[in-house]
Order: structure tokens, then sequence, then C-alpha cells
């Protein structure tokens, strides 16, 4: 029997490509209001209009009604700056989409457990972060992680991992830190059904099952450019045209974004301790030099 989220309100922090997207499905399919906030303004209404578009296009397309693109639009609000993460104080689940920065998700955790109601649900679309070092940042200053009080507010996190493009990726992967309660996985899983998604469970292993599979096969393809094997264009076409997959490893790389995949593969290499995971040193140097795939104009593929 599945359980129900009982989300009235949700909050999303970060309005890049994730948190849009996290914002847009939540607000058309699972039909709750949505709170979104950015610390850049220009974010916010960066990801606000393409939310917009997105949902124009997909009237166009005759997937939805205008009626419910405007209901769906109307549920996005954008959190007053001034207000910070206090925005959030009457939401019964935040959703973290920041870029992947332990320090900055322990700040963000520690603040949002801090002002949120303790049943409220505290989860992270990170790649690949632990889930239970974020969740051990939720414990009130003071509490130790044994006492009843850390136990339940370390036990409202859950890592919830969307795919990019999230509109149109059926997944989401669920995975439960150590201090994960069967109540917050259970209502965090009825919730991405709720937005129309599939859900795989994972460990809290570095990069869970998705990364830890995906990153590896980005990197050894960036690898073979390094090293000269082939082209950029004949790596690429050798998994689409050969394996079927609906972009190459490099064209895919770029569109996660490189800073990304780099912070990944960091993740990998420093978590398992296992030289298979050494980011390529191609990738380092593309992201040294500020290519950072799609979203910075230039990546393997120019976008200019
Ligand atoms: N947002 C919303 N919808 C989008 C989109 C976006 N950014 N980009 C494309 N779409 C939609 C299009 O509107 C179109 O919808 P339609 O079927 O209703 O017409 C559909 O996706 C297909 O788009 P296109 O016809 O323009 O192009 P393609 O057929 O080439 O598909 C793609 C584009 C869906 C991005 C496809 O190339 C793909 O599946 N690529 C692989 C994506 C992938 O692997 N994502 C996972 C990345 S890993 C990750 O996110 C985890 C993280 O932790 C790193």
């Amino acid at each position: 029997m599945s359980i129900a989220h009982a989300i009235r309100t949700v909050g999303v922090l970060g309005a890049g490509q994730m948190g849009t997207g996290i914002a847009l499905v939540s607000a058309l399919r699972a039909k709750v209001p949505v709170l979104l906030y950015d610390q850049s303004q220009d974010q916010l209404k960066k990801g606000l209009a393409f939310a917009e578009k997105l949902l124009e296009k997909d009237v166009s397309k005759g997937k939805i009604k205008s009626e419910e693109a405007k209901e769906a639009r109307a549920r996005i609000m954008p959190v007053d700056s001034s207000l910070g993460l206090k925005g959030f104080r009457d939401t019964d689940m935040v959703i973290e989409a920041v870029s992947e920065n332990l320090p900055l998700k322990q700040t963000i955790f520690s603040t949002l457990a801090a002002e949120l109601s303790p049943d409220a649900i505290l989860a992270s679309n990170t790649s690949s972060i632990s889930i239970t070092k974020i969740a051990a940042s939720a414990i009130p200053k003071g509490a130790s992680a044994a006492s009843e009080e850390g136990k339940k507010s370390a036990g409202r996190v859950v890592g919830l991992h969307f795919f990019n493009p999230v509109p149109v990726m059926k997944l989401v992967e669920l995975i439960s830190a150590l201090q994960t309660t069967q109540d917050t996985l259970d209502r965090a899983r009825s919730f991405a059904v709720a937005c129309g998604k599939e859900v795989t469970t994972s460990n809290d292993v570095p990069g869970f099952v998705s990364n830890a599979l995906l990153m590896p096969f980005i990197n050894e393809a960036i690898m073979c450019l390094e090293k000269g094997t082939a082209t950029r264009d004949d790596i690429d076409t050798t998994l689409k045209l050969g394996m079927n997959h609906p972009m190459g490893p490099l064209q895919l790389a770029d569109f996660i974004g490189l800073d990304t995949c780099l912070a990944i593969q960091k993740t990998l290499y420093e978590g398992t301790s296992d030289s298979k995971y050494r980011p390529s040193i191609l990738l380092e140097r593309m992201v040294d030099a500020g290519w950072y795939g799609k979203k910075s104009g230039k990546g393997f593929y120019d976008y200019r």
C-alpha cells in the first residue's frame, strides 16, 4: 500500500536546470504549490522563464491544456530574496538542488533543520555526496547524534536524485542515509511517484548506483580523447550508433556540465580511494579553463 506523501507545499532550493525542472514537475504533475529560491535573482528569473517556456511548449504540442499550464505556473512562487531560507519555514519538504559542494550543503541543511517544522522532509538532489554526511549536519547544535532530538532531525534527511532534463527523464533515485527513517523514505518515494517518476533505491555509497556507473563511463570516454584513441565525433558516434545511446558520452558530459562531472568523479575517487576513479586530466583542464559544457557555451562542443 502506498503511503501518502502529505506534502502541502514544497520548497525547491536552487533555480538551475535541475531545480527548475523539479519545481516544474512538482507543480504540474504532483500539483502542489512550490516555493522556488535561488540566491541569485537573475538565476531565479531565468528559471521561471524556462519553466514558462516548457509549459508553453507542452501546450503547443497538445500534451497539456492551456488551463493546466496556467495553473502549474501559478503554483510556482519565487521566494523573496530578503527572506532567504526562512522563506521555506511553512513548507513540508524542501528539495535542495544547489552545486555539488559539501560545506555549502551542510550549512544549508543545518539552517533548514532549524527553520522548518521537525516533521518536514529535507531532501537533497545531490549526484554523489554522502546523504549520511548531509543528514549529520541537520542535528541541532548542542544535541547528540544518539539523542531523540538528533535522531529525529537527521532521520528526515533523504536523497532524491532527479535526472536531467527532469521533465523528460522517468527516474528518481531514492537514497537512504544511515539515519533516514522509514517514514521519510516512504513519503519521499510517494512524492516522487506523484511527480510522475519511477523510483529505484540505492544505498549511500559514492555516486549511488547511477553515477557510480555513468561517471566512470564518461571519464573513460574523455581519456580516449586525451590519448588520441579516436576523435570526439567518432567516440560519440560509436556509442550512439553502436549502442543506441541517445547521445554520446562527450555530448552527455557537456549536457550535464563538465564542472558537475568533475565534482562527481572526485567524490568517487576520494570516497573510495580507488585509482580506477582518477579524473581525466583533460576534464580537469577544461574545467580550469571555464569550459563547463552547454551552460557556458563551450565544452567538447561549441554552443555559441
Ligand atoms: N527540458 C525539458 N524537456 C526537454 C529538454 C529540456 N532541457 N530537452 C529536450 N526536451 C524534450 C523535448 O521537448 C522533446 O519532448 P517531446 O518528446 O515532447 O517533443 C524530448 O525531450 C526530446 O527532445 P528532442 O527531440 O529535442 O531531442 P532528443 O530526441 O535528442 O532528446 C534528450 C533529447 C531527451 C535530452 C535525449 O538526448 C536524452 O535522453 N539524452 C540523455 C539524457 C541523459 O542521459 N540524462 C541523464 C543525465 S545524468 C543526470 O542527470 C544525473 C546527474 O546526477 C549527473
